[in-house]
Order: structure tokens, then C-alpha cells, then sequence
């Protein structure tokens, strides 16, 4: 441990079940000596684990759905009462598409769930963005994390209108990160982490295969969420102080790779057979 959150206090959303990255995530602030509090759908307080995180952590659970502007208020507003002043950092690590979890493909999509998958996976950062911003809720170089993938930038079979939601939500990471900078010193990023078999994680049909690709093609093997939490703790301390507006890969170099010597090994044993292939 380092102690490089001492004293600092953060919100964290999106903690389900130990599988969760905001759950590892939390455990390892709660390790480098952060308070904060958790936030979650009533649902999923219900349904997952997140008392057991917070007993752990010492938290307090707002619950919340991100898309409901009242609801995000009372998140931040309490927040603020419980830990006795401004938060340094916020943790967005919410996404959810109907699309994909009912199988509906691109070329096909539901529209109505379609908003959903948007106001769920992206808008809801900019809400939550918003409500801090009003209610002055970040210290001047607080941080802002939320959690993205490669799908944004390139297009990967079967992540469907997620695709779309993880494109703009990188966009309001720049969008909104030039006006909190410039006004309050708040840095925003985006993390785009490698495929990891969470409860979202494995609602993506073939996460398997893919996590399987991606190993063999990143020269530092895939990242998993435990690399991930300790990546997220620098963004929130004090040594990351003028990175913002960013889209920061983690994914064992993955994003800069074309093709590996060990993915090249697999293609070349199985060129027969493709039913998706068109
Ligand atoms: N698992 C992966 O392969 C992977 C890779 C890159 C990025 N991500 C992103 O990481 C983030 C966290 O996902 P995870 O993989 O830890 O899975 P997870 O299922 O543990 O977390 C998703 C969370 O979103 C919450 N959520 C859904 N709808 C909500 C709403 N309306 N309001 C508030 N919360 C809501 C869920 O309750 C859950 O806690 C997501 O943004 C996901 O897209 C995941």
C-alpha cells in the first residue's frame, strides 16, 4: 500500500458483485486510505452484494439509477454531509444494453432500448458531470474516472449498440473535461479496458473467444480488473494531476496491435467453417 489516497473522499457507482471492476476498484481506495460512499440501482442493492462491500469499506450506499437527475442529487448531496465536504473523486462504472442482452443485432436494434442503452451506458456521465458541476460537489483537482472500451474506436462482432454508448461517452469525457477543467481544475478520463469477465462482461456473447484474441494479441496479456483498480487509483491521486480529457487504453497493448505471432498461430490451424462469417 501507499497510501496515495489518504484523506481523499470519492463516490463510487456501479459496484454489483466482487466480479464488478467498481468493486475491486473501491477495495483498493479503501486500501490507499480513501472514504467514500456507493451508489447503485435499488435493484441491483437488492439483488447483488454491495452490502458486503460497504460493511468491508466502512460506505454508506446511496442507492440510485444514474439515468434519474433527482436521484444523482441526492447522491452527491448526501455525500457531501456524510464525508463533511467536497469529494475528490467520482467513479463511473455503469453500462447496460437491452439490445445485447436480448440478442437483438445492430442491423436490427430496438430503438426504445436503443435510448436506453445511451441515457444507461453514456449519458448518465454527463449527468452525473452536471449535478457535480451545479452542486460544486468536486475539489479543484478532484478526478473523474469512468470505465470504456476499444468498441468505441474499432468495431468488434456481437458489442452492438454498446459500440455507440462507450463512443460518446468518450466524447463527453473531452467535452465536458475542457469546461470542468477550465473552470474548477477537475480532470475527466476515460479507461478503455481490456475484455473482463464481469456480470456485464459476460453478457457479450462469445466474451470468451474474445478474451482468448485479445490475450494473444497484447504483448503484456490482457489487463484484468485487479490491474485495472490499481490503474484507477493513480488517476485519482495526486501524481496524475494534469491528465484530463483523455481516453487512457489499458489493455496489455492490445489497441496498438495488428496482428501477434500467437494469434497468427490460432488463424492459421482454423480457416474453415466461419457461420457468422456474413
Ligand atoms: N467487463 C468488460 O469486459 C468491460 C470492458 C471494458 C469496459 N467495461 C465497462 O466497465 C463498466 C462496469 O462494468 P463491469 O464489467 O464491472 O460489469 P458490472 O455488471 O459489474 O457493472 C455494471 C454496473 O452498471 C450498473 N447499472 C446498470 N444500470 C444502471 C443504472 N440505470 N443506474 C446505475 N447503475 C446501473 C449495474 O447495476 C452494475 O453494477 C461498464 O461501463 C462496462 O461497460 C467492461
Amino acid at each position: 500500500m501507499y497510501n496515495l489516497l489518504k484523506g481523499k473522499k470519492g463516490i463510487i457507482f456501479g459496484a454489483l458483485d466482487p466480479l464488478s471492476m467498481a468493486w475491486k476498484i473501491a477495495e483498493r481506495a479503501h486500501e490507499e486510505g480513501a472514504i467514500f460512499t456507493l451508489s447503485n440501482t435499488p435493484v441491483a442493492i437488492r439483488f447483488g452484494e454491495l452490502n458486503e462491500l460497504a460493511k468491508k469499506c466502512n460506505a454508506e450506499i446511496i442507492p440510485a439509477d444514474a439515468t434519474n437527475l433527482e436521484e444523482l442529487y441526492t447522491v452527491f448531496r448526501r455525500s457531501l454531509e456524510i464525508m463533511d465536504g467536497k469529494v475528490d473523486f467520482v467513479l463511473h462504472s455503469i453500462g447496460m444494453s437491452l439490445n445485447v442482452r436480448k440478442k437483438i443485432t445492430y442491423d436490427d436494434l430496438d430503438y426504445n432500448y436503443y435510448a436506453k442503452t445511451l441515457d444507461i451506458s453514456a449519458i448518465s456521465f454527463h449527468k452525473m458531470l452536471q449535478v457535480a458541476y451545479k452542486l460544486d460537489a468536486i475539489k479543484e483537482w478532484g478526478s473523474v474516472v469512468a470505465l470504456s472500451y476499444i468498441a468505441a474506436q474499432r468495431t468488434l462482432f456481437r458489442y452492438n449498440d454498446m459500440a455507440d454508448a462507450k463512443a460518446m461517452l468518450e466524447s463527453i469525457a473531452r467535452s465536458f473535461g475542457y469546461i470542468y477543467g477550465r473552470e474548477k481544475k477537475v480532470r475527466i478520463n476515460t479507461i478503455s479496458q481490456s475484455p473482463t469477465l464481469t456480470t456485464a462482461g459476460k453478457g457479450v456473447r462469445g466474451i470468451d473467444a474474445l478474451i482468448d484474441f485479445t490475450e494473444r494479441m497484447s504483448p503484456l496479456g490482457n489487463a484484468d480488473a485487479d490491474d485495472l483498480a490499481n490503474y484507477c487509483i493513480t488517476l485519482f491521486s495526486d501524481l496524475t494531476k494534469k491528465v484530463t480529457m483523455q481516453n487512457l487504453f489499458h489493455d496489455g497493448g492490445f489497441s496498438n496491435m495488428g496482428m501477434s505471432a500467437k494469434a497468427m498461430h490460432v488463424y492459421n490451424k482454423s480457416l474453415e467453417n466461419c457461420e457468422d462469417c456474413n
